[in-house]
């Protein structure tokens, strides 16, 4: 398989092939995601729930994330690795140059993901400028649990929604390569990918996104309590974890996931 670089996730969006993407967290799940045909392994700090039982992703640390990511990196995938940007990684620019190069340097990450809104702009556009690909994270963000008081859908009114595709549009000009939208109505997943250049890659937010991405642990439906609704259980009719993982790559790209039952609507 030819490695996925940022060019090519751009050539997916303008021929409409849709990306698929997929958190791991070591080094075997890393090598199965790859061979099962994962073009996008994003190493999660949903590995603070994931693989250290927290609650909320908040503890993670810089720390851990590099250890998570040299283990996805060691993989030596075609796919394209991709290392969240922990909480308070990135209050200040510097803090997020620092930290991100460190994932680059010592994680083997390709691109970091970082959470925020406009506000993150000038942080986006330095790193874009020193070499480091950045995939924003938009809609639900989880680094804000604390502030929001729980996970709940993002944009539902239609000045909410229109201040969230100002705020890609601002993250896109800024330097983004990549946008990750989180639980919004299937509209707005819609109206943002269709809006940008950039490949939006959607968890919760519709099957019209230009790319999708999920926690490994609820495809596998071993995520201790509830499995969210905006995901499946791809172990249900397969025989194995790489049969589970080629059902999930297949379902994504020719568009049967997500459908409406793991979509949400605007508010009613
Ligand atoms: O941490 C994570 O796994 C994520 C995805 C769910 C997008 O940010
Ligand atoms: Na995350």
């Amino acid at each position: 398989r030819r490695p996925v670089t940022t060019g090519r996730l751009q050539r997916m969006k303008a021929d409409g092939e849709k990306i698929v993407s997929l958190t791991a967290y070591d080094y075997t799940f890393a090598v199965a995601e790859d061979r099962a045909g994962v073009d996008v392994i994003l190493v999660g700090d949903s590995l603070g729930m994931v693989m250290q039982g927290r609650e909320t992703t908040v503890p993670v640390t810089v720390d851990d994330m590099v250890y998570h990511t040299r283990c996805v990196a060691d993989a030596r995938t075609a796919a394209l690795v991709v290392a969240d940007m922990p909480f308070m990684s990135y209050a200040t620019v510097e803090d997020g140059l620092r930290n991100a190069g460190r994932l680059m340097q010592a994680g083997g990450a390709q691109m970091i993901k970082l959470e925020g809104a406009g506000e993150q702009a000038e942080l986006v556009s330095r790193l874009a400028r020193a070499g480091i690909p950045v995939c924003a994270h938009l809609g639900l963000q989880p680094q804000l649990v604390h502030k929001l008081g729980g996970y709940r859908v993002q944009g539902r009114d239609s000045a909410a929604a229109d201040a969230m595709l100002a705020d890609a549009q601002a993250l896109q000009d800024a330097g983004a390569d990549l946008l990750v939208l989180e639980c919004v109505p299937s509209a707005l997943g819609k109206r943002v990918s269709g809006g940008l250049e950039i490949p939006v890659i959607g968890i919760g937010a519709g099957p019209d996104c230009d790319g999708q991405v999920l926690v490994l642990q609820d495809i596998l439906g071993i995520t201790p309590g509830r499995i969210p609704r905006f995901s499946r259980n791809f172990m249900e009719g397969a025989e194995s974890i790489p049969g589970a993982l080629e059902a999930y790559v297949s379902a994504v790209r020719e568009g049967r996931f997500p459908d409406a039952s793991h979509s949400f609507g605007d508010a009613s």
